[in-house]
């Protein structure tokens, strides 16, 4: 009997099959020939929501939920954290290896010269109500920009995908910057190239009367890592609909707008905005217990806790738990950190957070830091697709690349109706052509 292998008795027939192991799964293909009656379909595997499945073989990210780690190519999270920068480890993840000098010069080059949109995208900008929520501005411009490179539909052609990743790294913080600065009825500010990515970011967001706007290095440091903690998380809600609208050879400016509408759902990238809203309504520590309280009867849920990979402390929160102090060096102290914390000690030591293993996620402390450094919350989300950009863009190069892949089609269980035949049914009664009704 071979070790490597399932051995699988189907006790409706009697029949023994035997389906080999690799890396630690089996394919669920195997399970097709596991049939009653030839004329049947076969086996499937029902897996709502994927829990159990492995859609893709990877090398780029890995999370590994028990322990509480997580690597971009082989580096820890922490080490990336604490010597690079986010361009660095943009370039890691979609070239698999951190640049040398030269290649860097080169990838900065290359996306400082596309960092600039056309004139009439912002017009098409200014359209949005002055009210917008800058995720819907920039989900909505992501896709227009499709629109204004036709070329980029041709997915199969290395240099094509070369050009469309620095379009849309390059392009993403101005995108972000002009919804921001269009909710507030600003004028909107060119792109500085000589300065570093984020603080040409910070400069497009707040720049006013002054030439150009200076933040704190601290400042510009602490968002740099921010974003170096959020570029990658292997197969999530909105990387799996990049690598689905991929799949079916979508441009990439429409996949990854479909990757940034998944992010913006508050049980993904969304939760960080749900989590001040969270924080705000506790209003102080003292009103932690009884929050808690409400969260164990099910009443709501807390916010920034609880992963469905992680079931240890999110490597990244502990990170960003540092950042917030040292960004309060610089702002203050966002009182609201103290109501986080106290969260987070009762939630820890209490059983039903103990056994349904449910431990601060990313989110949980970036909102405090955002507010701090002068965000709006409606922002928020904005801020973790920019750097989430570069990891959509490596797993999408992956799926396309891969010769195992096909289009992202899953299979169903119908559960409804069998054949059934229409009953003749009497047509409602029309208003004669020529009369309408009145606006109500
Ligand atoms: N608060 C209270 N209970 C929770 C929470 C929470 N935040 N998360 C999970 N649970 C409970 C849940 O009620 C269930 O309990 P029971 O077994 O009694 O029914 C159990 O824990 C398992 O939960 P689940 O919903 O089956 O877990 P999931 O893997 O489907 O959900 C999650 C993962 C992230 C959607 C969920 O934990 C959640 O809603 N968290 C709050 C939103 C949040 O912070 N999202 C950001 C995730 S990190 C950013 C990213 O990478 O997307």
């Amino acid at each position: 009997m071979p070790e490597n292998a399932l051995t699988v008795t189907d006790n409706r027939t009697g029949k023994t099959y035997t389906v080999p192991i690799t890396n630690n799964t089996v394919h669920a293909m195997d399970f097709r020939q596991i049939r009653v009656d030839p004329d049947e379909f076969g086996m499937m595997t029902y897996d709502p929501a994927f829990t159990n499945t492995a859609s893709c073989q990877s090398q780029i990210t890995v999370v590994d939920g028990d322990k509480g780690i997580l690597r971009y190519r082989g580096y820890d999270i922490a080490e990336l954290a604490e010597n690079c920068n986010y361009l660095q480890v943009a370039y890691l993840l979609i070239h698999g290896e951190l640049p040398s000098h030269q290649e860097e010069k080169e990838w900065n080059h290359q996306l400082c010269i596309r960092m600039g949109i056309f004139e009439n995208i912002k017009k098409f900008m200014e359209g949005f109500r002055y009210d917008a929520h800058p995720m819907g501005i920039l989900v909505s411009t992501v896709a227009a920009l499709s629109t204004f490179y036709p070329d980029s539909k041709n997915v199969r052609d290395p240099e094509t995908r070369k050009n469309v990743i620095y379009r849309l790294i390059g392009k993403m913080p101005i995108i972000a910057a002009y919804a921001y600065r269009h909710r507030k009825g600003l004028p909107y500010v060119y792109p500085e190239p000589e300065l570093s990515y984020t603080a040409n970011f910070m400069n497009m967001l707040w720049q006013s009367s002054e030439l150009k706007y200076l933040t704190s290095p601290v400042l510009e440091h602490a968002l740099d890592v921010l974003f170096i903690l959020h570029a990658d998380h292997e197969q999530s809600c909105s990387t799996h609909a990049m690598r689905s609208v991929g799949s079916a050879e979508a441009d990439p400016f429409l996949a990854t707008a479909a990757a940034a509408s998944a992010l913006a759902g508050p049980l993904h990238g969304g939760a960080n905005e749900e989590v001040l809203a969270m924080l705000t309504r506790i209003g102080s520590k003292d009103n932690v217990a009884e929050y808690v309280k409400g969260v164990k009867e099910g009443k709501y849920r807390l916010m920034g806790f609880g992963h469905r990979v992680y079931k240890n402390y999110d490597p990244r929160a502990r990170i960003m738990k540092r950042v917030a102090e040292e960004v309060f060096q610089v702002t203050g102290r966002n009182p609201k950190i103290d109501i986080a914390m106290e969260l987070e000690k009762i939630a820890l030591s209490d059983e039903y957070f103990i056994t349904r293993k449910l431990y601060p996620n990313v989110e949980f402390y970036s909102g405090v830091i955002y507010e701090a450094m002068g965000f709006d919350t409606e922002m928020f989300t904005v801020l973790f697709a920019i750097p989430r950009t570069a990891g959509w863009l490596a797993q999408w190069q992956e799926v396309i690349s891969d010769s195992e892949q096909k289009i992202c089609r899953p299979r169903q269980v119908y559960t409804g109706p069998g054949l059934r035949h229409l009953k003749k049914i009497r047509a409602a009664s029309v208003e004669p052509a020529g009369v309408y009704r009145k606006a109500g």
